[in-house]
């Protein structure tokens, strides 16, 4: 019997780098079993648990004393990178001295794609402004046997949803909204370059256990309701920190009716409420979406998993978290923005909340499509609107901008008449790319420097200031492809296309239909052009070389940071920080994003947002005789003279993204510790695999005792090493004032036994490569 259900969960050769290892995922879920006794597990825990390197040391205690608390060791089955983060995931893979990833990887161009004209030349101009990083990803991937997405092939986690996301997955990316994948019922979780490197090499993967959130849907979408507003709305009432260290798991009734591109939808979006990760248990849907595109023997090895082991389900009785439900028969459209995502309101009331709030009266610009809402669901569904408003001789107000996700769902709406509707209505198709969604807009009708506010309609995930035409002014709502849709034929921020009419030149009144789409085309998915797929399964080609001009000013090679000499940490204060100070203080983005695979060019953003405590400056630092710099400058200054430095900082430091420049800057300038009041968590992660000390105080007033130019020395690093961290204690630390008054300050620390062996090899990687070799 064993081996027959073996042999059901085997699939053809050329599926097999596409389908998690279910036989030996089943076994581990057993092993779990064993270790949880009775007790019922969700979904979510069965694919985490089912990828624990060993199930034993991971999971002590009952399930709820693991979520939140313990540390999990994981081994993901598969890794994927989009353009602008990869370069400094393959910089660092590239020091370990491996030949080849451990597991399956894809490398995807889609942020440095310019949106302005439409695809053509716009691929051209973004091509040729970014050949050499293009080139750099295109050789790593040749040389290690990464599959490489070039220019014009696809956003990311579309073409992972078509090709590589399976139910009981588990595959990490970097890039934050990688849990789209969970729409085809995988544990896709967004990471920096360190993590992907942790993967690529096969070294486990360290989480906390997330906690888990469970979503109950009940009813069924209906007319203008669609999967974009079950997240709309579920932000409006998490708000963006709501999801922290939860993974959010969706099941009821209300699941049947999503299409599996609608439930990716929902759980792209679950980063926008800070979760985790979010995933959906097997439905028709899934085994639907995989058939089309092409896997249907994988379909069949998921049924089987299933149906064996329960392994796609949560178990009867599993334990949430916390529980919210959701009616989808009373979900309405959401409208949600400006600037945050989980400002919320329902479409009845929008008209009267922009009046309240004196947004603009009308709307400047239509985008639908991205990485978020770009299925033939959402296409087939946009041009029923098109078609009602071209019946009725309505043409549309204000430009209309279409992104298609992938080059497949490019060539199945050409094929089915779609795109041609698109372009007949004034439509302009930009390239198979993020382009308008990250920044990438070069946009004619409104200036960058507008002081005036403009509004935009998208059927993106984030609106943040200056997110997409670089604007600080332009108000994005993110809302459905249908609102956006009907809205271009308004351009009134008071329309509603449920209630309100479009008055004709004939003086009749119009109004909408609640649009029709298909769920997958009829006709099945048209592949389209060849020049945009690589090759299936390509094999490492060792002899293949990476160039790196070491006159680029785009991309440098890494030069592995030193270990640490075993003697006390003796630091500088280069600076005390006043207040909040995010990812986005510590690295600056925007005009920086050019130089992510450069790490001396793109250090020169090196905290330059963080506020000077002791002077209420911008960027403002102080040598040891009084002498002013700008803060990356004093950094460099001290790294040449080996002085090496403490940056002191107040709550939270390092939240907002995962951005691992934020840790590996400092490093690279010179910075030994950072001490601060507390860490957001996935920063402090970073700066320990970038080989610095992070310390929290242990009593808050001593930020108050210390200033620039003090000397900081540690007491007892030594003895805290020799200990292999302990997960966790306490630092002494020695403080000499610049008018030689000292005293001793208790600092806490959180390194585990892993992160000391980054510590001393320099970093993760180090450590990493040293192992490899
Ligand atoms: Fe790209 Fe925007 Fe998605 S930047 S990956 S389309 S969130």
């Amino acid at each position: 019997t064993l081996a027959t259900a073996a042999r059901s969960l085997e699939v053809p050769q050329e599926y097999s780098s596409r389908t998690p290892p279910y036989s030996k995922l089943v076994g581990k879920l057993q092993q779990v079993r064993r270790i949880v006794g009775d007790e019922p597990l969700t979904l979510a825990e069965k694919i985490l648990y089912s990828h624990l390197v060993d199930p034993e040391e991971s999971l002590q205690g009952r399930l709820s004393d693991i979520r939140g608390q313990q540390y999990l060791k994981l081994n993901p089955d598969r890794v994927a990178m989009q353009d602008a983060s990869a370069q400094m995931a393959l910089l660092q893979f590239m020091t370990c001295g491996m030949s080849s990833t451990v597991v399956p990887a894809s490398i995807h161009c889609d942020h440095l794609i310019v949106g302005k004209d439409g695809e053509k030349e716009d691929l051209v101009s973004s091509i040729s402004t970014n050949k050499e990083v293009f080139d750099f990803l295109q050789s790593c991937g040749e040389k290690y046997g990464i599959q490489f997405w070039g220019p014009g092939s696809g956003i990311i986690h579309q073409i992972v949803l078509e090709n590589f996301s399976v139910p009981g997955l588990m595959m990490l990316g970097t890039d934050s909204h990688t849990p789209n994948a969970g729409g085809l019922g995988a544990i896709a979780i967004g990471v920096g370059g360190a993590d992907a490197v942790d993967a690529l090499t096969g070294t486990p993967w360290e989480l906390k256990a997330p906690k888990i959130l469970g979503v109950k849907l009940t009813g069924h979408l209906s007319k203008w309701s669609t999967p974009k507003d079950v997240i709309t709305y579920l932000a409006g009432i998490l708000t963006v920190r709501g999801g922290t260290g939860y993974i959010v798991e969706y099941f009821g009734e209300g699941v049947e009716s999503l299409s599996c591109t609608g439930m990716a939808t929902i759980c792209n979006m679950g980063a926008e409420i800070g979760a985790t990760t979010s995933t959906f248990p097997y439905q028709d849907a899934h085994r639907r979406y995989l058939i089309q595109t092409n896997r249907e023997p994988i379909s069949r090895a998921a049924d089987a998993v299933n149906k064996e082991y329960g392994f796609l389900q949560a178990d009867k009785g599993a334990q949430y978290d916390k529980v919210i439900e959701i009616n989808l028969l009373e979900l309405e459209p959401h409208v949600n923005g400006p600037f945050t995502p989980d400002l919320s309101t329902p479409i009845s009331s929008f008209g009267e909340v922009a009046a309240k709030e004196k947004w603009p009266s009308t709307v400047s610009a239509g985008l639908i499509g991205s990485c978020t809402n770009s299925s033939y669901q959402d296409m087939s569904r946009a041009v029923s609107i098109i078609r009602q408003a071209e019946k009725a001789g309505l043409k549309p107000k204000i430009p209309f901008f279409v992104t298609p996700g992938s080059e497949q769902i490019r060539a199945t709406i050409e094929r089915d008449g779609l795109l041609e509707t698109f372009e007949n209505n004034g439509a302009v198709v930009l390239a198979n790319a993020c382009g308008p969604c990250i920044g990438q807009w070069d946009r004619g009708d409104v200036s960058k420097d507008s002081t005036d506010f403009n509004a935009i309609f998208t059927s993106f995930n984030r609106n943040f200031k200056a997110r997409n035409d670089g604007n600080r002014n332009t108000m994005n709502f993110l809302t459905s492809p249908d609102m956006v849709t009907a809205m271009i034929y308004s351009g009134d921020m008071s329309f509603n296309p449920i209630t309100d009419s479009i008055k004709l030149e004939d003086g009749l009144e119009f109004r909408f239909e609640p649009p029709s789409g298909a769920e997958l085309p009829s006709s099945g998915f048209e592949k389209g052009r060849a020049e945009f797929y690589p090759e299936a399964d390509p094999k490492p080609k060792p002899e293949v070389q990476v160039n790196v001009s070491p006159e680029s000013d785009r991309l440098q090679l890494l030069d592995p940071f030193k270990p640490w000499n075993g003697e006390e940490l003796l630091t500088h204060v280069l600076l005390k920080v006043e207040g909040k100070c995010t990812t986005d203080h510590i690295s600056a983005a925007g005009a920086w994003l050019k130089y992510k695979g450069h790490l001396e060019n793109i250090s020169y953003n090196t905290l330059i947002g963080a506020v000077n405590k002791e002077t209420g400056e911008v960027n403002k630092a102080y040598d040891l005789d009084g002498s002013p710099y700008g803060i990356p400058e004093l950094m460099i200054k001290w790294k040449e003279e080996h002085r090496p430095w403490v940056v002191v900082a107040e709550h939270n430091y390092g939240e907002g993204s995962a951005r691992e420049h934020a840790a590996l800057s400092p490093r690279f300038l010179g910075g030994s510790i950072i001490l601060v009041k507390s860490f957001a968590r996935i920063h402090e992660t970073n700066l320990k695999k970038q080989g610095m000390l992070p310390l929290t105080f242990a009593n808050e007033q001593d930020y108050d005792r210390i200033s620039g130019g003090d000397v900081l020395t540690t007491v007892n690093l030594r003895e805290m090493i020799s200990k292999g961290g302990d997960n966790g204690g306490s630092l002494t630390v020695h403080v000499t004032k610049k008018d030689g008054s000292e005293f001793d300050i208790e600092c806490k620390h959180t390194m585990s036994k892993d992160q000391v062996e980054f510590f001393k090899a320099g970093s993760a990687i180090n450590y990493i490569g040293n192992q490899k070799k």
